[in-house]
């Protein structure tokens, strides 16, 4: 990394809030970009409180201090912890959380409070934040204020909002401190703006992830932050028809040494769409061209730049800012005294405010109608925020996961993933784009142009097949959710190619209909006629009158079902988190009740016992 580190940096994290007069440390864990935002606000808030904090990411930083941060006096700790996937810790949390479960180590009198970020729609529901307020409490620490829990899947900007604004006065109560915040606009980055031909081009981010020139000049190993620009040899459609797209593409990793197993995710580094970028620069009547670096404030910090700098707001926009997601009310609240307007400033005031109708209109005018940056400038003409203020205030825009649909033992050098293109019209009359899936789709390998490239990098996944081959496996996946299992059956047909005894295979699928979405069917039937899957159970929703769905289909196969659960198989469910996975987890409850004679109650736990045996996996976004 380019990205220099302020001197005391190398100091451990308490000598640093000693000798910076710090009595706050925030620790997040992050996989989003969310919980790291949020750390980043508490840190502003903490401010204008007259503290001042330092937010830490656990991975940098030694953990095994934290008891030692009752030597400064008034000390707090405040966590921003997010959930990922399966009731898991973020990536960067992980060591953290083993540490912590682990509990060699006493947080006798350490002031906390935790604020978890989750998903209603997923079963673990803000497992980690539950867990980190329990466990330091065991330790012996004390909870400055109660656990606040954030929904991603209803409104978790308010959740947040609502969690701190209960937190600030506790926190001045607890430590004596006169509880009236400071409004002032603080900003946390400096902005230096330079001229033509007044930096070396060679030191100009162009986009790249992290490391200066990092396309241009691609070394192995491939991670999170230094991306395979990896060639899309094959971009093609799997609809025939019903108006929506699904993209299969190709990702050629040949000389890349990147590895993958089926099961695994690739996440995608996008582009934003460059008519919005170009129409924030005219709105905002900036030249996008210019050339700028954005430092820290604060010296302490362990982050230097927002976004790697020197760059220009055209990159910016492009590259590393979320500018298509609603803008959260910190971002609002900001815009007021940039707007000249009394009414549309009023309007601001109001949109940004932790009052009940000021949360009320923020659900239903930001987030309930999705309106983006652009939407919310288009509507109120006299707000012109300087661009340099959106780009400390907006987050990063983050990669997207995509469950990879094939296995290395079919395609070693190539990586095929399958993606709905997201479009809608929202109910303010917008048309809104997926920022990764669109960008995916102009992405197709044509004769006579350059082959077009996409930044990746592999995530390992726990869903894994059975380790003995001969044990058989139920995959349920409706709708995208059969993209794993593309590999998984890829994995299971190479292996009875060998000559390996292999167990049951058997598919469900459910689309709306067999004509318009049943993607990869010619595929799937030819496996079924080779008898590589033993079962092709497929439920339209749209081809009759009635609805059939995935778990209509297993209720009616309960026999089948149980079979795979007595000889050892494995259940997996890949697909929507919302309804199915719960539904279909719900048919399967249902089964065991009756063919494993259970009560409701025993047949819950004996699933329950099945996914901690990683018998019954499930792989669901919503
Ligand atoms: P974004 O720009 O991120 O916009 C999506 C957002 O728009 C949604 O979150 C929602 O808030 C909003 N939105 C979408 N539709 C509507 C609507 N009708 N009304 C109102 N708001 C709406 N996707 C796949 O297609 N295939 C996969 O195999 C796959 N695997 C995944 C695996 C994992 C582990 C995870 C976490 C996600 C996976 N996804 C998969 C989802 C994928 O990561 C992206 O979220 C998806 O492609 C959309 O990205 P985007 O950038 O195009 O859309
Ligand atoms: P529908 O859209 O016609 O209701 C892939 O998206 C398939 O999953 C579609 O056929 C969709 O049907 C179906 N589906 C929607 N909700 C579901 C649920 N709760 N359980 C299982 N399948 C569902």
């Amino acid at each position: 990394s380019t990205l220099i580190r302020s001197e005391s940096f190398d100091l451990g994290f308490l000598a640093r809030m000693k000798k910076s007069g710090r009595n706050i440390a925030i620790l997040y864990g992050s996989q989003t970009g969310t919980a790291e935002e949020f750390a980043n606000r508490l840190a502003k808030d903490a401010q204008r409180y007259g503290m001042k904090a330092l937010v830490l990411d656990p991975e940098e930083c030694n953990v095994e201090d934290l008891p030692q941060l009752t030597e400064i006096q008034n000390s707090f700790l405040i966590f921003c912890m997010a959930t990922y996937g399966e009731g898991d810790p973020t990536d960067n949390a992980q060591d953290f959380h083993d540490w912590l479960k682990q509990g060699d180590t006493m947080l006798t009198g350490i002031r906390y409070a935790v604020f978890g970020l989750g998903n209603k729609t997923y079963e673990h529901y803000n497992s980690m934040g539950k867990f980190v307020d329990k466990r330091v409490e065991e330790l012996g620490g004390e909870r400055l204020y109660e656990l606040g829990l954030g929904d991603d899947d209803t409104n978790i900007e308010e959740d947040f909002v609502t969690w701190k604004e209960g937190l600030w006065p506790a926190v001045c109560q607890r430590f004596g401190i006169e509880a009236s915040a400071d409004d002032g606009s603080f900003r946390a980055y400096s902005f230096t703006q330079y001229e033509d031909g007044e930096l070396d081009k060679k030191t100009i981010y162009t986009g790249e992830v992290a490391r200066l020139h990092s396309y241009d000049n691609q070394r192995p190993p491939y991670d999170a932050k230094n991306p395979f620009l990896a060639p899309v040899q094959t971009n093609k459609e799997l609809h025939k028809g019903g108006g929506r797209s699904c993209m299969h593409i190709e990702f050629d990793i040949t000389g890349s040494r990147i590895k993958y197993e089926a099961g695994d995710h690739v996440a995608v580094y996008p582009t934003n769409d460059e008519a919005m970028v170009e129409e924030l620069g005219e709105r905002l009547k900036t030249n996008l061209d210019t050339l700028f670096t954005m430092n820290n404030v604060d010296e302490d910090s362990s982050k230097r730049h927002p976004f790697p700098c020197p760059t220009t707001f055209r990159t910016a926009l492009l590259h590393y800012l979320d500018i298509a997601s609603p803008p959260r009310t910190n971002v609002l609240s900001e815009f007021i005294e940039y707007t000249s307007d009394e009414k549309d400033k009023q309007f601001l005031k109001l949109l940004s405010s932790a009052t009940p109708e000021g949360k009320k209109l923020y659900q239903e005018w930001v987030m309930d109608s999705r309106r983006t940056l652009l939407a919310v400038l288009k509507e109120l003409p006299s707000c012109c925020p300087a661009m340099d203020h959106i780009c400390e205030l907006l987050p990063r825009l983050q990669a997207r996961y995509y469950s990879i649909a094939s296995s290395p033992r079919a395609h070693p050098n190539s990586i095929h993933i399958c993606a709905v293109v997201v479009k809608y019209k929202t109910n303010a009359g917008y048309d809104n784009f997926g920022v990764a899936t669109n960008w995916l789709s102009g992405k197709v390998p044509a004769t006579g142009t350059a082959i077009p490239r996409a930044p990746i990098y592999v995530r390992k996944s726990q869903f894994r097949l059975p380790f003995k081959v001969s044990h058989p496996v139920v995959m349920i996946g409706p709708g995208t959710g059969l993209a794993p299992f593309i590999g998984f059956i890829q994995d299971r047909a190479y292996h009875r190619e060998q000559g390996k005894d292999v167990g049951k295979t058997i598919l469900y699928f459910g689309c709306r209909k067999r004509s318009e979405d049943f993607i990869y069917e010619e595929m799937l039937e030819n496996w079924k006629s080779e008898e590589v899957l033993t079962e092709l159970n497929l439920a339209f929703s749209r081809d009759a009158e009635k609805k059939t769905y995935v778990q209509h289909l297993i209720a009616q196969n309960k026999d089948s079902l149980w079979e795979v659960i007595e000889k050892h198989g494995h259940i997996y469910v890949c697909g929507d988190a919302r309804h199915m996975a719960r539904d279909v987890h719900d048919a399967i409850v249902t089964i065991v009740e009756e063919k494993g004679d259970k009560s409701h109650q025993q047949a819950i736990d004996f699933v329950k016992g099945l996914m901690n045996k990683g018998r019954y996996s499930a792989d669901v976004w919503s």
